[in-house]
């Protein structure tokens, strides 16, 4: 941003707790941290990163007092399930903003978008084309084809008529431009019948169902897949 020189007004800069980081004191600390090493003021929106088992309440409550200081404009949670939702909501009257969760049609959940929808917090889609895994799968091309469009433009459509706010990631501008021209089109409620029919479970990234599986100090067991690997913070953690 500063090498360019964009106003910070154009970006929305969204972070989020590590898993390790869990629990009052250390929330704010992380905090701290991240805003100073992104040296751009109040952060638009925190994340807790994954519902880590026992400590995540404490770190919610951390959050309500960064939004309270004026510190971050939204707080919000990642890869909450509705019983961690349920969980929170119980313990806070600070609902949170944003759901970040992994949401294509191979992994649509109309539950968990039903009942953030009830509580208005928006579910930001994360992996949204499938990390570019089931870009040519036979329904999602034909469907493409159907509209003139790119199975990538399909995908990212099918999101946004199901009100997510999808974040799809591309190294390349071309790509970019692509994935940013899929408001001018709409998909036929059969073909979105269609895409929603494609549910099965397949989870890009990771599965957040057994919150558990997430060792205390962030790590993860040996079965999740290397892909995670982006999840890493980039300043030194503790070996697992
Ligand atoms: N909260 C969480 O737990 C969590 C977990 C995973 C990811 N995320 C976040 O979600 C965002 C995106 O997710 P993601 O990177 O996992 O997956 P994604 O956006 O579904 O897929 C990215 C992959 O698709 C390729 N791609 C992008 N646009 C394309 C297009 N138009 N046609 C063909 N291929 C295309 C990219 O390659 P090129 O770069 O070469 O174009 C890259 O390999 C990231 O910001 C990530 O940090 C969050």
């Amino acid at each position: 941003m500063r090498a360019v020189g964009l106003p910070r007004d154009d970006v929305f800069v969204t972070t989020k707790l590590w898993n390790s980081d869990h629990g009052y004191e250390p929330a704010l600390e992380a905090f701290t941290e991240s805003q100073e090493r992104l040296g751009l003021g109040p952060v638009d929106l925190y994340l807790i990163h994954w519902p880590a088992p026992r400590r995540r309440a404490e770190s919610w409550r951390a959050l309500e007092h960064l939004l309270k200081e004026g510190e971050c404009r939204a707080i919000g949670v990642s890869n909450y399930t509705v019983r961690h939702l349920e969980e929170l909501l119980a313990q806070s009257s600070v609902v949170p903003a944003v759901n970040q969760v992994e949401m294509h049609p191979f992994v649509y959940d109309p539950e968990l978008l039903a009942y953030c929808k009830g509580k208005g917090i928006v579910v930001e889609a994360y992996s949204p084309l499938t990390r570019g895994n089931r870009l040519r799968d036979a329904t999602v091309a034909a469907v493409a084809m159907k509209v003139a469009r790119t199975p990538a433009q399909v995908l990212l459509r099918w999101g946004l008529q199901h009100g997510l706010v999808s974040i799809p990631k591309s190294a390349r501008s071309e790509r970019i431009e692509e994935n940013a021209r899929v408001f001018d089109f709409e998909l036929p409620a059969e073909d979105m019948a269609t895409l929603d029919g494609l549910r099965e479970g397949y989870h890009a990234s990771w599965d957040p169902t057994d919150a558990s599986l997430l060792r205390a100090d962030g790590s993860r067991p040996s079965p999740f897949p290397r892909s995670l690997d982006c999840c890493q913070p980039s300043r030194p953690r503790s070996a697992p």
